[in-house]
């Protein structure tokens, strides 16, 4: 039912002389949100609800936030800029019994089997319900930057080729040639693991699932991009598993990809750069964002960006976790000065998981 209204009202708007228009808009009593020339009427602000209500618990910023984040990356990313089609086009959902199967999609099917009822819900493609739930979860988020949304992926036509997401194993020539394979430059491809300040892992090691990457995992913040740097002296959970390294807090996981982007000399000064720097990591996360979430899509999307909810701002200076200080920090960019942070009072913490991991 909700299908076949929404594709009627979309096909007539994707048509529609301003004169049309104008009659169509009268009929609806929705909000015009997307900008186009000629005007269309695409009636997003009740999905949105919807969605919000469906999927994220009324506007939180949990695990189904996160996770669609993520399959938003795991969807887009199966991109070549020397192939055509595929990216960002839904078919991580669509073509979920082949995708979930690539073995860098380990827990994929938990999110692809909770977002598939509200999909079929929304009447969407694939593609715009995947892409429009990640910049709704990611705006739960204080701190995020408010995402672009275009509108009119078609549907899509076959699955992702497998190899094409990255591994924690990787190194960090074959993570970035990845990227640079999709159209990204290296300081993209690390502006976009801001997207691991609001993660946690359930597969590395699955003895913790809901293990997160940093000690604000609820916040859109740079907290991740400082303690990634920090020495590390633990494994958070039953030993060493692959894919992870030593973490410097009870309760915190470290992947190895992020800790040796940190590090590498082709990433870890923009790495650094983002250390409290909460304008400059949304600007370029956003930017990266924007490209990432319309690979491989038809140039005509409609800009419907206003559908997508305003997050909370984050303005705080962010701090060293407690018993840490600037001697723990594993420089990786000394010609670049690195914050001067205060540091949370108390004993050193541990990290809870996230909860309905
Ligand atoms: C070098 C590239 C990347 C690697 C190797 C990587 C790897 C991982 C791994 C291993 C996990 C944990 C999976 C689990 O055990 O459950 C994870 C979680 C996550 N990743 Fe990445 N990732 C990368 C880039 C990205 C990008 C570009 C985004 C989004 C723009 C992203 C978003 C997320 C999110 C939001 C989660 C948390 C999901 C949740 O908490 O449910 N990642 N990533
Ligand atoms: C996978 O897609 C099928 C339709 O092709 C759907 O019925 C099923 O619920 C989906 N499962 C998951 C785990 O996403
Ligand atoms: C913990 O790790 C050891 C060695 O890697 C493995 O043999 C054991 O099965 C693991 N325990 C659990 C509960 O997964």
């Amino acid at each position: 039912m909700a299908f076949a209204r929404l594709s009627v009202l979309v096909a007539l708007a994707l048509t529609a002389t301003q004169t049309v228009n104008a009659a169509l808009t009268k009929r609806v009593t929705w909000p015009l949100a997307c900008t186009a020339n000629p005007p269309v009427v695409v009636p997003l602000f009740p999905i949105v609800d919807q969605i919000q209500q469906d999927l994220f618990d009324g506007g939180d910023c949990g695990e189904e936030a996160h996770s669609a984040l993520r399959l938003s990356f795991h969807d887009a990313i199966g991109f070549s800029i020397h192939g055509s089609g595929g990216g960002a086009d839904g078919s991580i959902l669509a073509f979920n019994e082949t995708e979930t199967a690539f073995h860098a999609n380990g827990g994929i099917d938990d999110i692809t089997a909770r977002q598939f009822p509200v999909f079929l819900e929304t009447g969407l493609t694939a593609g715009d319900f995947v892409h429009l739930a990640a910049a709704i979860g990611t705006a739960n988020c204080p701190g995020a930057p408010r995402l672009e949304f275009k509108f009119g992926r078609p549907a899509p036509k076959a699955p992702a080729p497998d190899k094409t997401i990255p591994e924690p194993t990787d190194s960090v020539t074959s993570i970035l040639a990845r990227f640079a394979d999709a159209g990204f430059s290296s300081d993209e491809a690390v502006a976009l693991l801001a997207s691991h300040t609001i993660a946690a892992a359930d597969v590395i090691d699955p003895t913790i699932p809901g293990t997160p990457f940093d000690s604000t995992a609820g916040t859109f913040d740079t907290q991740v991009f400082l303690e990634v740097l920090l020495k590390g002296s633990l494994f958070p959970g039953n030993g060493s598993q692959s894919g992870e390294v030593l973490s410097p807090l009870h309760g915190e996981m470290r992947l190895q990809s992020d800790f040796v982007i940190s590090q590498d000399p082709r990433t870890a000064c923009t790495w650094q750069s983002f250390v409290n720097n909460q304008q400059k990591m949304v600007t370029e996360f956003k930017a990266a964002m924007a490209k990432l979430q319309v690979l491989g899509q038809p140039r005509n999307l409609i800009d419907c960006s206003d559908v997508v909810p305003v997050p909370k701002p984050f303005t705080s200076a962010i701090k060293f976790p407690a018993s840490f200080s600037r001697e723990d920090v594993q420089i990786a960019c000394p010609q670049r000065a690195f914050p001067s942070l205060a540091t949370v009072a108390g004993p050193a913490p541990t990290i809870p998981p996230v909860p309905g991991s």
